[in-house]
C-alpha cells in the first residue's frame, strides 16, 4: 500500500513542490549572481498561491492539487466553447444546435444558404417531419405576409368593445425581451431592423424605454405584473400613466403577459445594482432599488376581472388591439378564460402561446426545465377551444418557442398560429453566439450586458441590417416552402400538410396526432370531445381560476355506458348555453356542476391536496386510441 500512496501523493503535490524548488533555487541564484529575478518573481508566486491553496477552505480539489486544480477550473470555464467549435455535432440542440444557428447567422448576413450534396437530418428517424408538396405548384409574389389583428378596417371585431385600430402585423415578429435583459444597442438594432423590416419589436415588460422610440420600429407594449411604465408609486396599475403611452402612435398593440414558457408562474427581482437611472425610467421605478414583478397581477384576479382588465387598456389606448400572452398550465385556467369570454362578450383581439421550450434572460432551473406545456400542444389546445366554443375568428393567435426557420413558422401556423414570434433567432441575428451567461452581464457579444464597454460589440449599425434580413430572408424560405406545397398564404397551412415518422415504418399526419376540432363542438357536444376538454371544461368558471369542486348534485351515470351524462350532452340550444352560463354565477364551490366522473362513487369528495386528486384529473387528455378505433376513422387517407 505504501508504494501506491507515495506515488499519488507524490503526484498531487508534485507541481507545488517543483515550484517551490524552482523558486528557490532561483532565489539562490539571484542572491548569489545578482540575476534571475525574471524567473523568480512567477515562481514565487506560483508557490506562494500553492501554499493558499493548500490552507483555503472552500475548494477541495485545490487542497488536494495545489495550483494544478486551477486547470480545473480553466477547462471548465472554456468547455462550452471547446464543445460548440471543435466537439458538438452539426444537429445536436443545446438548445439550438449548430445548423440552426448557422441558418440564422447565413440569413441574417443574406450569404447563401442552400445545402449542397443533400439533407443531414435522418429522415428514417422517428419524429421527422415534412411538408407534402404538390404537382400544382403556386407562385406567390412576396414574401411579406401579413395579417389583421383586432378586426380589419373594413370589419370590425363582434362583441363588446372592440377595436378601432386593428394592427395590420407581419407573420414574424420579435419576440418580448425586456431592456434590462437585453442592452441598449441590442434593442436600438432589433427596433431599427423590425422598422426597417415592416415588422413589429415586442417591448418585454421591462417598458418602453428611449431605445425602443429612437428609431420609430413598431412596438407591442408588454405589461407584465410589475406594471412598468404604468404602474403608481405602490407598484399597482396607473391607468392615467398607462393612457400617456399606449396612446403613442409608435404602439400598435398591448400585450398583458400572464405567463412566459421558460419561467411560469414565476416573478422577478432586478436587483438595485442594477436598476440603473436608465432603466428607472423605462420601467417607473425608483434608481439603485430592488426592482420586483410579482407572481401575478393585481390588476386582476378572476378571468372576468380579466375580461373587463381587456377592455379598460383598449378604451385607454385608444381602440388599440389588446390581448394576452401565456403558457398554458392548469387547463381549467385556460378553459376559465374562455367561458369569461363567453360570458362577458368580450374578447381579446390576440392570444400569445409561449412554450416550455421559450427563451428567457434567467430562470430557476427547475421552472425552465419542468414547468409549463411546450408550444405545440399549447398552441394547438388553445387554437381548438377558440373553435371549439366558436370564437376563433375573433381572436388571432401568436405563438413562440424556438422557431428559427420557415419549417419551424410552417409547423405553427399548420397547428393553428396566425402569426409567429421569435426571440433568440433575433438575438442570433445581433450577434449572440449562445454562450449562454447572459445572467451574469458578462454577454461577450454585448446583446445582454448593461456593461458599456460591453455593448460597444454590438454595432447597431452593423446589426440593424441583419435583423431586417434574417426576418426576409426566413420569410423568404416560407414562401418557397408554400409554393412548392400549393398554397399562396401561411393560413392556408393545415395540420394535413405536415406529416411526422412515427416509428421505422409508419408515418401520421399531423392532423392524425393533433386532431382538430368541429366548430362549435364544446358547446353543442361536449362528451363526444376528448377527455381533456370533457374532464376539464365542466372544472372551469369564468368567476375564478381556480377549479369548481363538485359535491353534491352530479349528473347521474349513464348505465349503459358506464359514464357520466354530460348535462350539455346533445346539440346545445341558445337557451341550454344561457342556462349553463347562469349556473356559472354560483359561488365557488357551487353544488350544481356536471360532469365529474372520478367521483360518480363518492359525490362529498373534494381533494384537499395535490396527493389526493385522482389520476384521471391529471390525465393529459390524450385518448386511448387503440380503444376507441377512433383515430383510423378519423383520417383514412394518412396511411402513405
Ligand atoms: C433574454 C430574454 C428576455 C426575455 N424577456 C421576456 C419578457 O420580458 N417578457 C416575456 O413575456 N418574455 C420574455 N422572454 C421570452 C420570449 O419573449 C419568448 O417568449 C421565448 O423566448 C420564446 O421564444 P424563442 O424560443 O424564440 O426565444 C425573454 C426571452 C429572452 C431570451
Ligand atoms: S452571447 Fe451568450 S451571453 Fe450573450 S446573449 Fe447570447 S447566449 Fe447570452
Amino acid at each position: 500500500m505504501q508504494g501506491p500512496d507515495f506515488l499519488s501523493r507524490s503526484v498531487r503535490y508534485s507541481f507545488f513542490v517543483i515550484c517551490a524548488l524552482a523558486a528557490l533555487i532561483s532565489l539562490v541564484v539571484l542572491l548569489a549572481t545578482g540575476h534571475g529575478l525574471f524567473w523568480f518573481l512567477p515562481l514565487a508566486a506560483l508557490t506562494g498561491l500553492g501554499i493558499y491553496d493548500i490552507y483555503q477552505p472552500r475548494h477541495a480539489i485545490l487542497r488536494n492539487y495545489p495550483i494544478l486544480g486551477h486547470m480545473r477550473f480553466f477547462f471548465e470555464y472554456i468547455r462550452p466553447e471547446i464543445r460548440q467549435y471543435f466537439v458538438e455535432g452539426d444537429l445536436e440542440a443545446e438548445p439550438f444546435s449548430r445548423f440552426q444557428r448557422s441558418v440564422v447567422y447565413q440569413r441574417a448576413k443574406g450569404v447563401p444558404d442552400v445545402r449542397p450534396f443533400g439533407t443531414k437530418l435522418d429522415v428514417g428517424a422517428a419524429d421527422y417531419e415534412w411538408v407534402n408538396h404538390s404537382v400544382q405548384t403556386t407562385s406567390i409574389d412576396s414574401h411579406d405576409f401579413r395579417i389583421w389583428i383586432g378586426g380589419s378596417p373594413d370589419e370590425p371585431n363582434p362583441g363588446k368593445s372592440p377595436c378601432t385600430q386593428p394592427y395590420d402585423a407581419s407573420v414574424l415578429n420579435i419576440s418580448a425581451m425586456s431592456f434590462g435583459a437585453l442592452s441598449a444597442n441590442a434593442i436600438l438594432a432589433m427596433n431599427k431592423g423590425a422598422r426597417d423590416g415592416s415588422f413589429a419589436h415586442d417591448t418585454g415588460e421591462g417598458g418602453i424605454s428611449r431605445y425602443h422610440r429612437k428609431h420609430g420600429g413598431d412596438l407591442i407594449w408588454e405589461i407584465g405584473s410589475g406594471y412598468f411604465g404604468c404602474r403608481d408609486e405602490n407598484g399597482a396599475f396607473s391607468p392615467e400613466r398607462f393612457a400617456e403611452q399606449a396612446i403613442d402612435p409608435q404602439v400598435k398593440m398591448i400585450e398583458i403577459k400572464i405567463s412566459q414558457g421558460a419561467k411560469p408562474g414565476h416573478g422577478g427581482v432586478l436587483p438595485g445594482a442594477k436598476v440603473t437611472a436608465e432603466i428607472a425610467a423605462a420601467r417607473g421605478v425608483p434608481e439603485g432599488v430592488d426592482c420586483v414583478s410579482p407572481s401575478s397581477h393585481s390588476a386582476f384576479s378572476t378571468p372576468m376581472e380579466l375580461m373587463q382588465f381587456i377592455v379598460r387598456l383598449r378604451e385607454l389606448s385608444g381602440g388599440k388591439p389588446v390581448g394576452f400572452k401565456l403558457c398554458i398550465g392548469h387547463v381549467w385556467e385556460w378553459f376559465s378564460m374562455v367561458k369569461a369570454m363567453l360570458e362577458s362578450d368580450i374578447t381579446p383581439d390576440f392570444i400569445v402561446v409561449d412554450g416550455a421550450e421559450g427563451g428567457t434572460g434567467a430562470a430557476p432551473v427547475e421552472l425552465a426545465d419542468h414547468v409549463g406545456l411546450p408550444v405545440q400542444e399549447g398552441l394547438h389546445l388553445v387554437n381548438n377551444t377558440l373553435i371549439g366554443v366558436g370564437l376563433r375568428h375573433r381572436i388571432k393567435i401568436g405563438a413562440a418557442g424556438k422557431i428559427i426557420t420557415g419549417f419551424g413558422l410552417a409547423r405553427m401556423f399548420a397547428l393553428g398560429a396566425d402569426w409567429c414570434n421569435s426571440g433568440r433567432a433575433f438575438m442570433m441575428a445581433v450577434g449572440c453566439i449562445q454562450a449562454q451567461i447572459c445572467h451574469t452581464g458578462f454577454c461577450p457579444t454585448g446583446v445582454t450586458t448593461q456593461d458599456p464597454v460591453r455593448q460597444r460589440a454590438l454595432v447597431v449599425a452593423d446589426k440593424a441590417p441583419r435583423v431586417t434580413q434574417y426576418h426576409a430572408n426566413t420569410l423568404n424560405a416560407l414562401r418557397e416552402l408554400l409554393q412548392s406545397a400549393g398554397l399562396t398564404h401561411p393560413d392556408e397551412l393545415t395540420p394535413y400538410h405536415i406529416v411526422r415518422r412515427i416509428s421505422d415504418s409508419r408515418i401520421r399526419l399531423m392532423a392524425a396526432v393533433m386532431k382538430s376540432m368541429r366548430p362549435n363542438a364544446i358547446l353543442d357536444d361536449l362528451e363526444n370531445q376528448q377527455r381533456i376538454f370533457r374532464l376539464y371544461w365542466p372544472l372551469a368558471s369564468a368567476h375564478s381560476f381556480a377549479p369548481r369542486m363538485s359535491m353534491a348534485g352530479e349528473a347521474p351515470l349513464d348505465p349503459s355506458q358506464e359514464q357520466r351524462v354530460h348535462k350539455g350532452g346533445s346539440r346545445a340550444s341558445p337557451e341550454q348555453i344561457a342556462r349553463v352560463l347562469h349556473t356559472l354565477h354560483a359561488p365557488h364551490p357551487e353544488p350544481q356542476t356536471s360532469v365529474f366522473p372520478e367521483q360518480a362513487g363518492d359525490p362529498e369528495y373534494v381533494p384537499q391536496d395535490a396527493s389526493s386528486v385522482p389520476d384521471v384529473w391529471t390525465d393529459s387528455g390524450a385518448e386511448d386510441m387503440a380503444a376507441t378505433g377512433e383515430e383510423d376513422a378519423a383520417v383514412p387517407e394518412d396511411k402513405q
